[in-house]
């Protein structure tokens, strides 16, 4: 059953939308990640869903129950949001019980509450500290106890582990998905970091200009980008337009300038609707032309420039296709104007529109 519906929502800043009939709807239980360029309308959907933003039109529902015009102090919802700093004249333990205190939460049960969600972020033993005392995880993880302590019906992030360091980031994403799974606790996660998304979340939303352009699994989206939108964002460089295409039973088969093309059908995937071909740069398999043989998915290229990624080499080959980039492990780099051949794997190439 879908927990958290949002049908046909409608924002705009003096007359100009944001998000346009807008749809979203989040299993229960579920984490589910916004990701998308800077000003696509992820935190203009959180806060919608906060309360801080009323709709235009549209609906938004949770558990059934009509929240489009409940306001923010009625929306039983914990937020961390990368500015929602905690208060610094309060220690670590009034700053996790003011939410339930402004709810009328008070003595045995207030204290109870308290301690137990230090324990679940691991800061049992931090109550009397003040937020200055703590390193930047440990003050993240107040603001994530402070959200979770009020037992929300929903879990709101945007942006939580930005001022943190790659090292904290990732014990601190762990850490959420652990909790948030803990308690089963309903959450919509904001983030630029695609690989942050990919690593938490239960479904992806890939969000461009107000518009959800595709949600999957992670590993569908992953794997079988639906537009070129999508699959640029996700590290998808190299783009092929095909000129025919004809779909034969477990293959597409396509033509290009004379150079044909197979690609693997996916039929739970999506049907594949486009005629670009899109492939990473990891993907596409690169030798010399006495390595890999003249044939379907195959195209001759010469080598332009080639940049050291530290496990691999990255290759821009230049062919009748267009530039190619390709990256390869190996001890020494093929040199500028080298010769070669690429093979695009018939399953690793995805068709998008
Ligand atoms: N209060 C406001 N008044 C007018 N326009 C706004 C306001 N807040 C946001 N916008 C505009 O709405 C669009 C979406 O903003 P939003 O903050 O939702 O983007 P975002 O996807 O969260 O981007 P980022 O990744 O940079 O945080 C942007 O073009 C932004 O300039
Ligand atoms: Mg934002």
């Amino acid at each position: 059953m879908a927990l958290l519906t949002l049908e046909n929502i409608s924002v705009a800043y003096d007359q100009q939308y944001i998000l346009k009939d807008f749809n979203l709807s989040v299993e229960k239980g579920n984490l589910i990640s916004l990701l998308g360029p800077s000003g696509c309308g992820k935190t203009t959907t959180l806060r919608l869903i906060a309360g801080f933003l009323e709709a235009k039109s549209g609906k938004f529902a949770l558990n059934g129950k009509d929240y489009t015009r409940i306001p923010v102090s009625k929306r039983n919802f914990g937020f961390v949001f990368q500015s929602y700093a905690l208060f610094p004249h309060l220690s670590i333990y009034d700053n996790v019980a003011f939410g339930l205190r402004l709810r009328k939460v008070s003595g045995a049960e207030l204290d109870r509450r308290v301690r137990s969600i230090l324990e679940t972020v691991s800061l049992s033993g931090f109550e009397k500290r003040y937020p200055k005392e703590l390193s930047g995880g440990q003050r993240q993880r107040v603001a994530i106890a402070r959200a979770l302590v009020i037992e929300p019906e929903l879990l709101l992030f945007d942006e939580p582990l930005s001022n943190l360091d790659a090292n904290l980031r990732i014990n601190m994403r762990v850490e959420i998905r652990r909790i948030q799974q803990e308690l089963g606790i309903t959450t919509v996660y904001v983030s630029h970091d695609q690989e942050e998304c990919f690593s938490i979340s239960d479904q992806v939303a890939i969000m461009n200009k107000g518009i959800i352009e595709q949600l999957g699994a992670p590993a569908t989206i992953f794997k079988y980008p639906k537009t070129e939108f999508v699959a640029r964002f996700i590290g998808f460089t190299n783009f092929i337009s095909f000129d025919t295409r004809y779909d034969e039973k477990e293959v597409i088969a396509l033509k290009v300038k004379d150079h044909m093309f197979t690609v693997t059908k996916h039929a739970s995937k999506g049907e594949q609707v486009g005629m670009q071909g899109a492939i990473r740069p990891d993907d596409v398999i690169l030798g010399m032309p006495g390595d890999i043989e003249e044939g379907p998915n195959v195209v001759t290229g010469r080598v332009k420039v080639s940049t050291f990624l530290g496990r691999s080499y990255q290759y821009v080959v230049q062919t009748i296709l267009g530039d190619i980039t390709v990256n390869k492990e190996m001890e020494l780099p093929y040199p500028s104007g080298q010769e070669v051949r690429l093979h695009f794997p018939s399953e690793k190439l995805v068709l998008v529109e």
